[in-house]
C-alpha cells in the first residue's frame, strides 16, 4: 500500500502503515457506535433486555454490550451501576422468576429510577462462591436469613436485591439458594461504603443480615438452585464487564491519541515518534480483539446457544485490555498522566476492578480451560 508523505521527516514502516490502517477501522467502529447509541437514546431506549411485557426495552445483548461500552467510556461508575442493575438483577428474576415475581421485582425497576442489587460474595470467600455461608431458614411460611454478604456494588442506593443463602450446608453448593429480598427490610443492615481505588460513583457495601424475614414466595427459582442461578447470572454479567472494559478503554486511547497529537517533543508532535505509534498500535490491537470477543459473547447470548467460554474469554480480554491500555495511556501523557486534570489516571484506577469482580482473571482462565478441555475430550 502507497503511503501518503504527511508523516513528516520519520521513514514510515509497515507497522505505521498498520497503526494508520487500525486507526481508520477503530475510527470507523467508533462512529458505528455514536450512530447506534444516537438512535437508540432517540428511541428513548437503553439497551435493556427487560421484555416490552414487564416495560423493558425489549433489546438484545448485543446492542446492551453497545450501550454499556459507550456509558463506560464516559463513566465506568455509571457503566457498572447499569450492569448490575441489568445483567446481575434484573437478569436472573426474568430467566428464573415466576410470572408474579416478574411483575413484582422487575416492572417497577424498569419504569422508575429504581436499582437493584446482586449478593453471593462473602467477607470470607469470594472466588470460591460455593463456600458462602449466608444461611436461610424456613420458620412458619417465612424465611430467617442470617450472615454477611460482602462488596456488595448499588448496595447503598438498591430498593432490592437477589441473595444467595445456604438451606442445607451439608449440601455445599448444592444446598444455596437464591432469594428476593426488599431493600430496606427489618433485620437488614449496610455496612460502610467502601473506600475504592476506582469507580468511586457508585456504592459496594457489606449487606449484614441478622434475623431478617422475608415471606415464603420470595425464593427465586427451586430450593438448591441457587449456585447454578448465581453461575448463569454470571455468564451474561461477565459480558456487561467486558463492554465496561472495553469503555475505559476506547475513553483511555482516545485521551492518549488526543493528547499526542498536540504535545510537542523535539520540534514535533509526539505522534511522529515511532515508538509512541508502536504503542498506539499495540492498544488499538489489544482494544479491537478484545471488542469482537465481547461482540461474538453477545451474539451467541442472542442466538441461545452455550455462552460460558465466550463470556469468560471476552472479559478476561476486556479487562486486562483495559488494564494494558490504561498504563500506555499514561505514559503517553507522561506526567501529565500521573495527575487528576487529565482523565488517563482514573482510567487506570477504574480499569483495574475489571480484572477482579464477576470473577478474577484467574477464576475466567479457569473457566475457559475447563470448556476447552471438555470441548477436546468430547
Ligand atoms: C468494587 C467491587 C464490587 C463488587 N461487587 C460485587 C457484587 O455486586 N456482588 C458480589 O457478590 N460480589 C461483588 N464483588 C466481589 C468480587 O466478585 C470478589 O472480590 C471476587 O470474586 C474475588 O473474591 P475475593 O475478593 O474473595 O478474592 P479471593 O477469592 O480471596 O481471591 C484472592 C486471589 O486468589 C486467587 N484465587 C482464588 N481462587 C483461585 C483458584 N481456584 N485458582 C487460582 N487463583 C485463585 C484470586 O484470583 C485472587 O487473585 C465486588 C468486589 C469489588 C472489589
Ligand atoms: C435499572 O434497570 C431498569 C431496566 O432497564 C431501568 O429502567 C432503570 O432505570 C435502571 N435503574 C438505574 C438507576 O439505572
Ligand atoms: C465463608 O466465609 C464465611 C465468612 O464470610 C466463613 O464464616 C465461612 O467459614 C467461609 N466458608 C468456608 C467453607 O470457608
Ligand atoms: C440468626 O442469628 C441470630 C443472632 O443474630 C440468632 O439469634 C438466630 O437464632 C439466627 N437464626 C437462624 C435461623 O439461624
Amino acid at each position: 500500500m502507497e503511503i501518503s508523505s504527511h508523516l513528516g521527516p520519520f521513514s514510515v514502516s509497515q507497522a505505521a502503515a498498520d497503526s494508520r490502517a487500525f486507526a481508520l477501522l477503530l475510527l470507523y467502529c467508533v462512529s458505528l457506535l455514536n450512530l447506534l447509541i444516537k438512535k437508540m437514546g432517540a428511541l428513548g431506549l437503553l439497551a435493556m433486555a427487560v421484555p416490552e411485557k414487564y416495560k423493558g426495552a425489549g433489546l438484545d445483548c448485543l446492542a446492551y454490550t453497545v450501550a454499556v461500552e459507550e456509558i463506560s467510556r464516559g463513566c465506568a461508575s455509571t457503566g457498572v451501576v447499569m450492569s448490575v442493575n441489568n445483567s446481575l438483577y434484573l437478569g436472573p428474576i426474568l430467566k428464573f422468576g415466576s410470572e408474579e415475581q416478574k411483575e413484582k421485582w422487575i416492572a417497577p425497576f424498569t419504569s422508575g429510577d429504581k436499582i437493584g442489587c446482586f449478593a453471593l460474595s462473602e467477607p470470607g470467600n469470594g472466588s470460591d462462591a460455593g463456600a458462602a455461608s449466608t444461611v436461610a431458614q424456613l420458620v412458619g411460611d417465612e424465611w430467617v436469613l442470617n450472615g454477611t454478604k460482602a462488596w456488595i456494588t448499588n448496595a447503598w442506593d438498591a430498593s432490592a436485591t437477589v441473595v444467595f443463602a445456604t438451606t442445607d450446608k451439608s449440601l455445599k453448593h448444592k444446598g444455596i439458594s437464591a432469594f428476593l429480598v426488599p431493600m430496606p427490610s427489618p433485620g437488614l443492615s449496610l455496612g460502610k461504603k467502601e473506600d475504592k481505588l476506582g469507580i468511586r460513583a457508585s456504592s459496594t457495601a457489606n449487606l449484614i443480615f441478622e434475623d431478617c424475614r422475608i415471606p415464603k414466595d420470595n425464593l427465586l427459582g427451586k430450593q438448591g438452585m441457587g449456585f447454578k442461578i448465581a453461575m448463569q447470572t454470571l455468564d451474561s454479567g461477565r459480558i456487561g464487564i467486558a463492554s465496561q472494559a472495553l469503555g475505559i478503554a476506547q475513553a483511555a486511547l482516545d485521551c492518549a491519541v488526543d493528547y499526542a497529537e498536540k504535545r510537542m517533543a523535539f520540534g514535533h508532535p509526539i505522534t511522529k515518534l515511532q515508538a509512541i505509534q508502536f504503542k498506539l498500535a499495540d492498544m488499538a490491537v489489544a482494544l479491537e480483539a478484545a471488542r469482537l470477543l465481547t461482540w461474538r459473547a453477545a451474539t451467541q447470548s442472542d442466538s441461545g446457544e452455550p455462552y460460558t467460554k465466550e463470556a469468560a474469554m471476552a472479559k478476561l480480554s476486556a479487562s486486562e485490555a483495559a488494564t494494558f491500555i490504561s498504563h500506555q495511556a499514561i505514559q503517553i501523557l507522561g506526567g501529565m498522566g500521573y495527575v487528576t486534570e487529565m482523565p488517563a489516571e482514573r482510567h487506570y484506577r477504574d480499569a483495574r476492578i475489571t480484572e477482579i469482580y464477576e470473577g478474577t482473571s484467574e477464576i475466567q482462565r479457569l473457566v475457559i480451560a475447563g470448556q476447552l478441555l471438555k470441548a477436546y475430550r468430547g
